[in-house]
């Protein structure tokens, strides 16, 4: 499918995924493409034109936009040209883009798009069907887990570093539902491929996760030289 080294992480939400993949990104000089990042910006802007009821409009819209991840440390996502990286993150969005991530139009465009993407270089792409489905022939597959407090711990951090107020148990109750919807719906689940290496961080940190997928990755270039 493709030439380039793809790193794909998989996980649920908090399990880590982000972070660890941008610093892998960093740490390799390979591209970041956060998959996340592109269903919430359908979803925020399904949310913006008020069609969150209507799938035929939010396919077409998704069809039609322009949609971008612009990365330079950090990703900034626009949709027809205007930046919105901090809208796509609030509990509104957190709240309806696991039922807009479960269009299988919806899929099939951002799939499209993501395979493009990771055609462009050596790359490190983040989401919960990477290696299931995007880039079934990934070079090295990561499935990151933790425990459900740790999870909401790190989401709860999150929002405070941004300056939002959220409650624990709002948080935990997301959480919760975003994993049911996204591991049960009927395309491309959020699941483990069957040669995903699984890594429960629930006890490790940042640095330790980046050192032994850096080892994995390792160990994979050295086999195939
Ligand atoms: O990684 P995240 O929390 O930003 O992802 C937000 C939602 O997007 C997640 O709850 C499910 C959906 N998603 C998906 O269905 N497939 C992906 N590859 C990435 C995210």
């Amino acid at each position: 499918m493709s030439e380039n080294l793809i790193i794909a992480i998989d996980g649920p939400a908090g399990s880590g995924k982000s972070t660890t993949a941008r610093l892998l990104a960093q740490r390799l000089g390979f591209l970041y493409i956060d998959t996340g990042a592109m269903y919430r910006a359908i979803t925020y802007s399904a949310i913006t034109n008020d069609i969150l009821e209507n799938k035929e409009a939010i396919v077409k819209f998704t069809k039609e936009s322009n949609l971008s991840l612009k990365y330079n440390g950090d990703t900034k996502v626009f949709l027809n040209e205007v930046e919105i990286t901090d809208e796509i993150r609030s509990p509104l969005v957190n709240s309806k883009v696991s039922d807009i991530s479960k269009i299988i139009e919806v899929r099939e465009e951002l799939v499209a798009k993501q395979r493009l993407m990771g055609q462009q270089g050596n790359c490190v792409m983040e989401g919960r069907d990477i290696g299931t489905v995007v880039f079934p022939n990934a070079s090295v597959k990561i499935f990151l887990t933790a425990s459900i407090d740790k999870r909401v711990d790190r989401r709860l951090k999150e929002f405070e570093d941004n300056g939002k107020k959220v409650f624990y148990d709002d948080v935990k109750e997301n959480l919760v539902n975003r994993d049911i919807i996204d591991s049960t719906r009927d395309v491309s689940p959020l699941a483990k491929a069957e040669d995903a290496v699984e890594i429960d961080t629930s006890f490790l940190s940042i640095d330790e996760q980046v050192t032994e997928i850096l080892e994995i990755i390792r160990n994979f270039q050295t086999s195939t030289k």
